[in-house]
């Protein structure tokens, strides 16, 4: 349906036609806005896409300055002239930059000014193509910004691997350091200086497990209860607590709506995540200050900010006023080991342990901080709805261990299980000090070669994460021979899915004597008639 306009005759009406063929061409371009500039700086032609990217009509504009496409502070700093003499001495000028509409409104511009001269190079103007790519930037930045959380994610995930195999071996070395002191302890004279060097040993095994248990939680592999928990409840009843710890110098105070749903969270870790919070709070304002504790529930809807799913969640922000945090320590302060508290001074993991705690009740983690202004530490928690999930646990020995039963005190024969051999010796070592028989394996395989030639056992004692077969099942494949048989399972982890064999009684590592004890008790009464 085009219609090509027949040449006429002469050479210079061809040219006539041409020009006028070429504006035309010019005109009707409406992506770009391409205009011509007298060597002064003021517009002489104004196309289509001028119109429509800029707003002005071409009457509106020919004859004006072309500086009033620049933003107020680009025309005081005095970019529009700059760029004509460039443009005028070196041929081209190309920016990208804000520019403003008729109506005020600004837009990114991708702009090229050309100069034009005649046959003997005189100056006759200069011809800009400006381009609107505020969508192409502000895709470019999107697209820039869910790479940078990528990134971000899958950093954390990478030294949460790294942090949990750590925790998990140093369990392991824990636990024989603490089992081989603890059988040591009968056997040493009562003179203080030994009893001193056996209690500096201790502590020394206590702090590891304190730390290991951090990495564990950072690395989202720490056993939890998540129970329905009331909030406000649970910050007043720390309130004495906190106090004491954090001195008469900070005043903290609290503010909670009248009714609040409760959070699914474990307690426990909670408040040690919170206590984390405010002495990072106080750490930060060392002359002294306010803490405000605040909770309300919030409705997360796709697109939030913290880019948790959609749900309801109770908002817990712990917010101080003291230093803040510059955006390079804001971008690192949950990465494990990152302190800037000097060396001996902080462990860096305080914000990795809140954050994984975070995570693995399917929360978030989000600080807000600047410098000079304060910090604001808020944790996202699910709002709980039905039956919580309860894990056995038999480290709160509370119930059982002190005056157990005379019935388990008397000697067992064990199968002990573990395919580390420090973890093995402990654990053997441990037991028959207890005054059990035992019989130890490194696998499953020779577990069952043991089972299957060594008579009856009492009791099975094993390790869960083992190369070939999973102390869980170890317990199936023994089970279907001694339906009865109690089982002791040690764990470090928290994903461990018991569930599968009727009846296991969970350890969680590092264990020492007394936690050991409380298991065997725990599985020796384990009613197994139930059916399963
Ligand atoms: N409320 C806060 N105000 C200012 N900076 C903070 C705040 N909380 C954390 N930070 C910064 O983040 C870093 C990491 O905090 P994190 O709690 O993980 O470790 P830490 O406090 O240095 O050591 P630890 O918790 O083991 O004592 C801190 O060293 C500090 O620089
Ligand atoms: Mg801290």
């Amino acid at each position: 349906m085009t219609h090509v306009p027949t040449m006429p005759g002469s050479a210079s009406e061809r040219l006539r036609t041409g020009e006028t063929l070429f504006q035309l061409l010019v005109q009707g371009v409406a992506d770009y806005a391409i205009y011509m500039i007298d060597p002064t700086g003021h517009v002489s032609s104004w196309n289509s896409g001028a119109q429509r990217i800029k707003g002005y009509l071409p009457d509106d504009i020919i004859g004006q300055h072309f500086s009033q496409f620049y933003t107020e502070e680009d025309r005081i700093a005095g970019i529009p002239d700059r760029n004509l003499i460039t443009a005028a001495t070196t041929g081209r000028v190309e920016d990208e930059g804000w520019r403003v509409r008729q109506d005020g409104s600004r837009f990114w511009a991708h702009v090229i000014i050309d100069r034009i001269t005649d046959d003997d190079g005189t100056l006759v103007g200069f011809a800009k193509v400006t381009r609107d790519v505020t969508e192409q930037r502000a895709a470019a930045r999107e697209l820039e910004e869910a790479r940078e959380a990528l990134f971000q994610v899958q950093k954390m995930e990478a030294i949460g691997q790294l942090t949990g195999g750590m925790a998990h071996d140093f369990n392991n070395l824990l636990m024989a350091v603490r089992g081989g002191l603890e059988l040591l302890r009968p056997r040493l004279p009562e003179d203080p200086r030994t009893q001193g060097i056996f209690h500096t040993a201790m502590a020394g095994v206590d702090r590891g497990a304190a730390l290991t248990q951090r990495m564990l939680a950072f690395a989202r592999r720490q056993e939890l209860k998540p129970t329905a928990v009331d909030i406000a409840g649970l910050v007043h009843g720390m309130a004495d607590m906190v106090q004491t710890t954090l001195g008469s110098r900070i005043a903290i105070t609290s503010r909670f709506p009248l009714t609040l749903d409760r959070a699914l969270v474990d307690p426990h870790q909670l408040e040690l995540a919170l206590l984390n919070l405010f002495v990072n709070a106080r750490d930060a304002m060392p002359a002294g200050g306010g803490i405000e504790i605040r909770a309300a529930v919030e409705s997360v809807t796709k697109g939030h900010a913290s880019g948790l799913p959609g749900g309801r969640y109770v908002r817990l922000s712990v917010i101080d006023e003291g230093e803040g945090m510059s955006p390079e320590t804001l971008a690192r302060a949950a990465d494990p080991f990152f302190t800037t508290k000097g060396v001996g001074k902080g462990t860096g993991l305080g914000l990795s342990m809140v954050h994984g705690l975070a995570e693995q009740s399917n929360g978030r983690l989000v600080v807000e901080s600047q410098l000079g202004r304060g910090t604001t530490v808020s944790l996202f928690l699910p709002v709980a709805v039905g039956t919580p999930v309860q894990v056995i646990e038999t480290r709160d020995d509370n119930a059982i261990g002190v005056g157990s039963p005379p019935e388990s005190r008397r000697p067992l024969r064990i199968l002990a299980v573990d395919d580390d051999p420090l973890v093995r010796v402990t654990l053997a070592a441990l037991l028959e000090d207890m005054g059990h028989v035992v019989v130890s394996a490194e696998s499953g395989r020779q577990a069952i070669d043991a089972f299957d030639g060594g008579g009856r056992f009492d009791l099975l004692v094993t390790d869960y994460a083992m190369p070939g077969m999973t102390g869980a099942e170890l317990a199936q494949s023994l089970r279907a021979v001694q339906p009865e048989l109690p089982i002791v399972v040690a764990t470090g982890y928290a994903e461990v899915a018991l569930g599968t064999v009727h009846g296991l009684t969970q350890l969680s590592k590092p264990f020492d004597r007394k936690a050991l004890a409380s298991a065997i008790d725990a599985a020796m009464r384990v009613p197994l008639h139930r059916g399963s």
